[in-house]
């Protein structure tokens, strides 16, 4: 007896979207996309995978990202290392400097949605596929406080549009790239001297990323940072302390709550001045559903031009968090407008014609191609919540007529097969 062939599942941390729950991705989407155009932002697309230098210099060796989750890919056409992304910001800096963005405008404000890959240990809201809707603002002339207001406040906007209730906002500031290397020096020599006290992970840490111990959930090592930094935030330069007064300032300015979070130091190195985090209840330990910040230095160290004085703030939500934050998980019937029936399948050419007529007049119209029972023709109607059946029987066939049932007031109505387009398209309406 020969073995069936092993059925092939989908990979761990990946979802099929099926069903009814795509057009409530697509609704999602729409939503998103209306709020972006408010606020003067237009989408780019880059691909899905890029030369792994491009992750490794922007998102830090010593991230997590970077360090253990990212997917590479072999290929046998590159010499270079590809990976597929973990994020959308390095490539949005790797397009806008490649098409030389800054010698074009002064502001580009840019969006993307789509699908990012991390090998992470999937858990509820922690994938390997996921999907996020981003933004970028880099320019010459990014570098204002109203416009970390902006980018906020179009956060905060776009996650209740998308059905998000309570979006709580955390904020932070990490200083220019000169405060962070002080600070560096600062923390490192703190907790070199408590280095006793911190957990094994956070020793490593130390040594490659002095600015991650911030971030440990464990008790010792939440005690040693609240020893070091008391409730203080980092100790910045005034300049910083004043730029991050003012993005406060516009945000109360313009009803935006926030919850500064002085520990807040995000998992990616780009990060400089403010960062946030947007979270949601009933996320569980994946309670982010959207971050990002400012990232200055970014694109001096990407290769834009030395002469030219950058600047660029972002963020990014998760698709999945979105919905699981909001509840929505029923998804979406997207109905059929018209299904037709035919009594006898030898009228299925005839049907198949009329059908073609009414898609062409932009009418959502099926049938059924292998000769099933009328009874079935109308459950599949059913099924696909068509508004209404048509059918055609023999009467109709020799009279050029055809019966049309509404569904859902189950009521019939007789018409001339010629002017069944006229007729769907007003009762459509
Ligand atoms: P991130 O915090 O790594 O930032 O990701 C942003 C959002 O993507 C998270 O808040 C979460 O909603 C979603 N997300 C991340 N990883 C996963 C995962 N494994 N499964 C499901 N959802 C996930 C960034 O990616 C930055 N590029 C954001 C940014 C843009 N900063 C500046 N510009």
């Amino acid at each position: 007896m020969t073995q069936s062939p092993r059925q092939i599942s989908i990979p761990r941390g990946t979802h099929d979207i099926l069903g009814p729950q795509a057009p409530l991705w697509e609704k999602l989407e729409a939503s998103a996309r209306r709020v972006l155009t408010y606020y003067g932002y237009s989408e780019i697309r880059t691909p899905i995978y890029e030369d792994v230098a491009l992750f490794k210099r922007s998102l830090g060796d010593t991230s997590d990202v970077v360090n253990k989750q990212l997917l590479e890919l072999k290929s046998s056409t590159e010499d270079e290392g590809l990976a597929l992304r973990p994020e959308g910001t390095a490539a949005v800096v790797r397009s806008y400097i490649e098409n030389n963005n800054d010698k074009k405008e002064p502001l580009s404000k840019l969006f993307y949605v789509g699908p990012m890959f991390r090998g992470e240990r999937p858990q509820k809201g922690r994938l390997r596929q996921f999907h996020q809707i981003g933004v970028e603002a880099i320019g010459p002339q990014a570098a204002s406080p109203l416009l970390d207001a902006e980018v906020l406040a179009l956060a905060m906007h776009l996650l209740k549009e998308c059905g998000v209730q309570t979006p709580k906002l955390l904020l932070n500031t990490l200083g220019s790239v000169e405060d962070k290397q002080h600070v560096s020096v600062f923390l490192r020599d703190a907790f070199n001297q408590r280095r006793d006290l911190l957990c094994e992970d956070c020793r490593q840490r130390f040594e490659r990323n002095v600015f991650r111990v911030l971030d440990c959930k464990k008790p010792p090592c939440k005690a040693v940072v609240a020893e070091v930094l008391g409730n203080q935030g980092l100790p910045l330069s005034a300049e910083s302390t004043a730029y991050f007064d003012k993005v406060k300032a516009s945000l109360t300015d313009l009803n935006i709550p926030f919850t500064i979070a002085p520990h807040l130091v995000r998992g990616l190195d780009y990060y400089t001045h403010t960062v946030f985090e947007i979270t949601s209840e009933g996320l569980g330990s994946q309670d982010a559903v959207g971050a990002g910040g400012r990232y200055s230095g970014l694109l001096h160290q990407l290769g834009a031009d030395p002469k030219t004085e950058f600047s660029a703030i972002g963020f990014a939500v998760g698709v999945e968090r979105i919905l699981l934050a909001s509840g929505q998980t029923e998804g979406i019937v997207k109905g059929l407008d018209a299904y037709m029936v035919v009594m006898d399948h030898v009228f299925s050419a005839r049907a198949f014609n009329l059908i073609q007529q009414l898609r062409l007049a932009g009418i959502s119209a099926d049938m059924s191609y292998n000769g099933a029972s009328m009874k079935s023709q109308l459950s599949r109607a059913n099924k696909l919540s068509a508004r209404f059946a048509l059918i055609l029987g023999e009467d109709e066939m020799k009279s050029e007529k055809i019966a049309v049932k509404d569904m859902t007031a189950s009521t019939q109505e007789i018409i001339d097969q010629k002017d069944l387009v006229n007729y769907l398209t007003t009762r459509l309406k």
